[in-house]
This record gives C-alpha cells, structure tokens and sequence, in this order.
C-alpha cells in the first residue's frame, strides 16, 4: 500500500531564508523537499544549483531532497548533487536523448531515480523506461514558474500509470493545493509538490494535513 507524501516546493519561498524555510516547512509536516533546479535552458527561468543544495543538506542532515531538475544536461549535475547528498534525482525526459544512461548514471551516484515529462509529452512514451525508475513525475504546469493554474488534462497519464503500475512512485508537480488536491487523489498520485498553495499560506501545517488526507482517505 503506498502511503501519501508531501514536498512542498519552495521555488515561491523567500530564498535569501531558504533554510528557515525549510525548517518551517519540516516542522508544519512535509515529507521531503522539492527542490526546484533551473539553469535557463530548458525552462526560461533560473534558480539555484549544487552549491545551494550543499550548504542547506549540511543544516538539514536528515530529510529526503528530491531534486527536480530542469535543466537542458541532467548528466552534467549528477556527481555534484550525489556530493550534495541528494536523495532522488528527478531528470525530464525531454532534455536526453539517453534516458537509460541518465538513470544508471544517477543510480551508480548513490541516488534514487525520478523522471518526469512536461504536459505537452504523452506518458506512453515512459512505458519502457517505467523499470528504471524510482518515481515518476507527472507535470501539472508548463515547468519554470510556481504559481500557474493546474491542469487538469494531465489526470489521465496518472491514471493510466496507476492502472498499469500500482506500486509506482507517482509525483504531481504544478497548482496543486487543496482546491486541486481531489483529482490528483483519485487518478492516483502518491507524492504531491505543493508550491504557491502551501508557501503563501496562513497555515501551511493545515493545507498539508488536508492534502494527505484527501489523497490516503
Ligand atoms: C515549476 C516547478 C514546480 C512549482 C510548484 O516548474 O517544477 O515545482 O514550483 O509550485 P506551484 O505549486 O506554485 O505550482
Ligand atoms: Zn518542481
């Protein structure tokens, strides 16, 4: 039985905090952290790198940091985030033309395997790559900015991983909150990124607590 996991992403948090973020988060209850890695390439956005990564692990030595990167090399940054002690390391389909080589690479870095594919790639194009992989993610927003709508015509590539891989890591990621929270819940989705909906809330210990709810009930 796959139990529910929350990471909030803190892509919207005050990044001159990020530490005092993430504590603050860990503390109202997330699971593990997203970490939003963009290098301006593959999305039209930047955020932060290895370098970040490795200062915050070494003020949180204990909690799951799964890195979400959207970057246009995922190869390039597999050694310097396993040196981060990154726990997974979530790569997009889109950026390789060697997905079986990034996912050995990252396995042999001592890191669990995410992979994710953007709302425009149709999910059967994940069908002989599902083996190699921890988690799958599953884009809820054209990745590269926190606080977009979500899209609600990705529910049928979880629901299709789901039927076919009950046991599968299945991770949504874009404008899920607790208005959006219902549909990834019944599609299928066992580990959800809440950006926006949980950093701007009042009481981001309630809005997790209401999405993992929804999504074990
Ligand atoms: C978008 C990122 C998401 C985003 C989630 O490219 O991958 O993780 O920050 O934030 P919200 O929940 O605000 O969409
Ligand atoms: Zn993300």
């Amino acid at each position: 039985q796959l139990t529910c996991k929350i990471g909030p992403s803190i892509l919207n948090a005050d990044l001159s905090n990020l530490h005092e973020e993430s504590v603050r988060l860990l503390a109202d209850g997330a699971d593990y952290l997203h970490l939003d890695v963009m290098d301006g390439h593959f999305v039209p956005n930047m955020t932060f790198g290895h370098p970040v990564v490795k200062c915050l692990r070494a003020k949180i030595p204990d909690v799951f940091f799964e890195t979400h990167m959207m970057v246009s090399n995922p190869e390039q940054w597999i050694t310097p985030m396993a040196d981060a002690k990154v726990n997974q390391y979530t790569f997009h389909f889109e950026a390789t033309e060697n997905v079986p080589l990034v996912c050995r690479k990252i396995r042999e870095a001592g890191m669990k395997v995410g992979l994710g594919i953007k709302p425009k790639t149709p999910v059967d194009v994940l069908e002989k790559y599902i083996d190699l992989a921890d988690m799958i993610l599953i884009m809820t927003v054209e990745p590269g900015f926190g606080g977009q709508s979500f899209m609600y015509d990705m529910m049928p590539k979880v629901k299709w991983l789901r039927s076919n891989y009950p046991e599968l890591n299945i991770e949504v990621d874009g404008g899920v909150g607790p208005e959006t929270i219902h549909p990834c819940a019944e599609a299928g989705a066992n580990m959800i990124v809440s950006g926006t909906a949980v950093i701007k809330s009042k009481d981001p210990k309630q809005v997790m607590e209401d999405m993992r709810e929804t999504v074990e009930k």
